[in-house]
């Protein structure tokens, strides 16, 4: 198993995207934009930033939306550059400028660990980085050249954890673990995808980012569907903590303590927009003081209605 240091990275959008219907019925969620940007391409940006600038995407139906995001818009530059508005013509190139991008169709979504076998071919036999494309790592807590970092140092694959409330790990890929000599680092002796609270084995939530060896494709290749139906990718990393690092197995996971969105759930997503809306510096003074003003609104109101009810009451 080759141990060159990745340059490949995966992002599979061919899920269905069902938590935002009818956003999402025509138009991928990963599509959905974040300010002004498709969630995509801060995705993809930061997979940039961490050095892996050869991204596939696994696509699905819609996809035609997404590749023309990434693609020119000859119609579009000449039009802004007629009217010399270099600024917008700048934004329009960055997306189109920013990575080789090449789609690969998954056929049917039969889960998370499919769209990853998909991928297989194009990946070839080195590690490779998987990244979610409905999951916003803030670029000012970076995570992915963590992993990048610790699968240099101790192979294998890496997952992202991130630490969530009991109530809430039915959501997630859940993690077994054991500590390790660095604060941020745990070696994962088990996976469960989705478990219920009671059988949790800890509180350390899978999370949108990967860095898996080669070894995950064979794994995938005997995985059968498994929660919901559909082949999971926590399924062959629960594998993959069991194999020998002679195999490729061997699983460490990076416990990340920063800003993260899961832009494919509307309450998150909403977040999302208006923290990176607050820290912008072209929208965010204006935004933030009406935003002030806003809440304290909301809260006037609500003070002013339970008044009035105490009033009637008494
Ligand atoms: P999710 O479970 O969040 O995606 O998959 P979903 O099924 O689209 O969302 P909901 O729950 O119905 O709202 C995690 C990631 O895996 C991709 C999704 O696009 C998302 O980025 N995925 C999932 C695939 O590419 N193919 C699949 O078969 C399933």
């Amino acid at each position: 198993m080759s141990t060159r240091r990745p340059t490949k990275a995966v992002i599979p959008v061919a899920g269905l995207g069902t938590r935002f219907l009818p956003a999402t019925k025509a138009t991928p969620k990963e599509m959905l934009p974040v300010v002004d940007k498709p969630a995509i391409q801060y995705v993809v940006e930061e997979a940039v930033q961490a050095g892996l600038t050869d991204v596939l995407m696994v696509t699905g139906r819609n996809k035609t939306s997404l590749e023309d995001h990434f693609d020119r818009n000859v119609e579009l530059e000449i039009s802004l550059e007629a009217k010399g508005d270099q600024e917008r013509l700048a934004r329009v190139h960055e997306a189109t400028d920013l990575a080789h991008i090449h789609y690969i169709r998954q056929g049917d979504p039969r889960g998370l660990g499919h769209a990853v076998l998909v991928a297989a071919q194009h990946v070839g036999n080195e590690p490779f980085a998987v990244l979610l494309g409905d999951d916003l790592i803030d670029e000012r807590d970076p995570l992915l050249s963590r992993m990048l970092e610790v699968q240099e140092q101790r192979g294998g694959s890496v997952v992202a954890l991130m630490e969530v409330p009991q109530a809430q790990i039915h959501l997630y890929g859940c993690a077994a673990a054991t500590a390790t000599d660095k604060d941020d680092v745990v070696q994962v002796t088990g996976l469960v995808e989705k478990p219920p609270a009671e059988e949790a084995p800890s509180s350390l939530a899978v999370i949108g980012r990967y860095v898996l060896s080669a070894a995950v494709f064979d794994v995938l290749r005997e995985t059968p569907p498994g929660r919901g139906g559909e082949i999971q990718l926590t399924d062959a990393l629960e594998t993959l903590a069991t194999m020998s690092a002679a195999d490729g197995g061997g699983v460490s996971g990076v416990v990340f303590r920063g800003r993260r969105y899961d832009t494919g759930d509307r309450a998150d997503y909403l977040k999302a927009v208006v923290r990176i809306a607050s820290d912008r510096d072209d929208l965010g003074p204006e935004f933030v003081v009406w935003l002030g003003e806003f809440v304290a609104e909301r809260q006037r109101a609500a003070s002013d209605a339970s008044a009035t009810g105490d009033q009637a009451t008494s």
